[in-house]
């Protein structure tokens, strides 16, 4: 086993991960700061994203406006301070990435140009044609290159946080190209490690998103909150999930079900605009988007094809010319991957699993209540999304409280001296469980792809946009049933050099973790806020549920609810309207 030891250690190379690593090198330049990625960092699912992130800029609109609209649109769920200083920080940092190099689009005089988004009610989502978190991505990867304190791991798997005295210190890793087992020591670990969208079967994350973080947080005894909370995007391609942008509403285009129809007017969700309109129906929040697109499914007025129901996104009115500047990868997606051309033809496109509003329950600098650990962006839950995001929030969230957590970090990493020696002995215990369980292990006869299509099966059916108590108790019970098999699992590849079967085998351990986590806090919380929907108890109850679960792992491996109160500072309860 090698042994490294760096100030602060950074876990995951996306946009809060990078923003993450800037921060310290440029607030404590003294510090060592490593960035540990199981994939090299542009290959993060940052570099997916596409239509844009949120900052006010435009006059007229004001952070007041974003904090109401973020609120309101996250059902009430978010914490406000939260809210307030990401709204107050995000057009610093949004201009701090043109200063280094962001190619945000323009208008025509100069400006930067923003497009409206869903449950945005001004234009404020900035955005570089529709490849934006390519183009973020790629801005922070090269500043991060400027900075010689930062050192990267690239393609290490980690398996484990290592604890000691109450405070993490550091990670177990598995280099991936040759299987050598790693322990870095550090005095402060940020986990940016992205969500867990890989838990159901039909999502538009990456396979790299297995809630790696979310899951050695949890299992060092950090709790997961809100995570009943998951958002289904309202236009995915069927069959591959693959995102097909909000952009393409916001720039005008219309949702119709199998008889044509503009079905969104049918759900308060406003008029049939002919033209496209800053709070047009189709721009509506995901959460709303995706139940109407059930009811409209209940009352047979879907499309039936060979990977589900679907509706048509179309976007021919907007013409070659629009289409080619503002949403070129919308046109480029769908004639790779579907042989449709979106100027003459509508797109199939069907609800998917996008993002975990839940994840690590941080404070407003990132800190878990585990000393030493923080994080930061999808995998952390700070919680400005409440019970449902708005569209382009989640971009400008990796860049604000990925640098808040990389300062609060850099300040708690304290003086480090070398490792102890229960840390060193925790690290060898971590590397014989690897090699016995699982490189030695001749194991049982269940396979991974076996148990991983029961959790993706139960998941769906249990956890989806509408959920009920008696689906969601026998999804408890069946992934229990699939954590008790999960030690007859044996690998057939037992090398070192990208033995890709037990990342898988890691993986599978993770998600089941988190699957139960969903599961659970879904179960207890009797209510329907957000994207959180259940049938047998269809109102939002804020006399008894306005406040945050928290999920902490017990010790029969077993999650266990418990709850913090929401923060409200300046805006209560109310009503969410859309429409005009
Ligand atoms: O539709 C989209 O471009 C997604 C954006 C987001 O999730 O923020």
């Amino acid at each position: 086993m090698d042994l490294f030891s760096c100030d602060v250690l950074v876990v995951g190379g996306g946009g809060a991960g990078l923003r993450a690593a800037i921060a310290v090198a440029e607030s404590h330049p003294r510090l060592r700061v490593a960035v540990i990625s199981k994939v090299y960092p542009m290959r993060s699912h940052t570099v997916s994203a596409e239509g844009g992130a949120a900052a006010v800029i435009k006059a007229g609109d004001s952070q007041d406006a974003h904090a109401y609209d973020t609120i309101s649109g996250g059902d009430w769920l978010c914490d406000q301070d939260a809210v307030e200083a990401f709204v107050r920080e995000a057009p610093e940092e949004m201009l701090r990435l043109e200063h280094w190099g962001c190619p945000w689009s323009r208008e025509p005089d100069g400006h930067v140009a923003v497009r409206p988004f869903g449950g945005m009610k001004v234009e404020r989502t900035w955005f570089a044609a529709d490849k934006t978190g390519f183009h973020m991505l790629h801005t922070l990867f090269q500043t991060s290159l400027k900075y010689d304190a930062i050192q990267r791991y690239d393609e290490c798997f980690v398996t484990r946080l290592l604890v000691d005295e109450g405070r993490c210190q550091g990670l177990v890793a598995i280099e991936l190209a040759t299987g050598k087992v790693l322990a870095i020591a550090a005095g402060a670990v940020i986990l940016c490690t992205g969500g867990c969208g890989k838990v159901f079967p039909f999502t538009t994350n990456a396979n790299i998103k297995n809630g790696d973080g979310m899951a050695l947080a949890y299992r060092a005894g950090a709790p997961l909150k809100d995570m009943e909370f998951v958002q289904y995007h309202p236009t995915g391609l069927p069959f591959t999930g693959i995102l097909i942008t909000e952009a393409a509403r916001s720039e005008g285009g219309w949702l119709l079900n199998k008889d044509g129809y503009r079905y969104l007017q049918d759900y308060d969700l406003g008029k049939p605009e002919p033209r496209p309109v800053l709070r047009s129906m189709e721009l509506g929040p995901r959460d709303r988007l995706s139940q109407a697109f059930v009811k409209e499914q209940e009352k047979g007025r879907t499309i039936e094809g060979p990977y589900g129901h679907y509706v048509h996104l179309d976007v021919r009115h907007l013409g070659e010319k629009l289409i080619d500047r503002k949403i070129p990868f919308v046109r480029e997606l769908c004639l790779k991957y579907m042989n449709i051309d979106p100027v003459k033809e509508m797109i199939p496109v069907r609800p998917v699993v996008h993002y975990m509003m839940g994840g690590i329950s941080t404070d407003i600098d990132g800190a878990t209540p585990l000393a030493g650990l923080y994080a930061a962006g999808e995998a952390a839950c700070v919680s400005i999304n409440g019970a449902n995001r708005l569209g382009s929030n989640s971009l400008t969230e990796c860049l604000v409280f990925g640098a808040r957590a990389g300062q609060a970090a850099a300040e708690g990493a304290g003086q480090r001296g070398e490792p102890s020696p229960a840390l060193v002995a925790q690290a060898q215990d971590e590397q014989r469980r690897i090699e016995e369980r699982f490189l030695h292990g001749t194991g049982g006869a269940e396979k991974i792809a076996t148990l991983r299509a029961e959790m993706h099966q139960t998941m769906e059916a249990s956890a989806g946009i509408y959920r009920t108590e008696s689906t969601l108790k026998e999804a408890a019970g069946t992934l229990e049933g699939l954590q008790e098999r999960l030690p007859d699992v044996a690998l057939d590849d037992h090398s070192h050099t990208f033995n890709t079967e037990l990342t898988a085998a890691l993986e599978l351990s993770y998600m089941l973790d988190l699957a139960q986590a969903i599961v659970q806090s879904a179960l207890e919380r009797r209510e329907s806020r957000g994207s959180h929907q259940r049938t047998d108890h269809p109102g939002r109850d804020d006399g008894a549920f306005l406040k945050h679960s928290l999920a902490y792992r017990s010790a029969d491996g077993r999650p266990r609810v418990e709850y913090l109160p929401v923060k409200i500072t300046r805006w209560p309860p109310g009503q969410r309207v859309y429409g005009r």
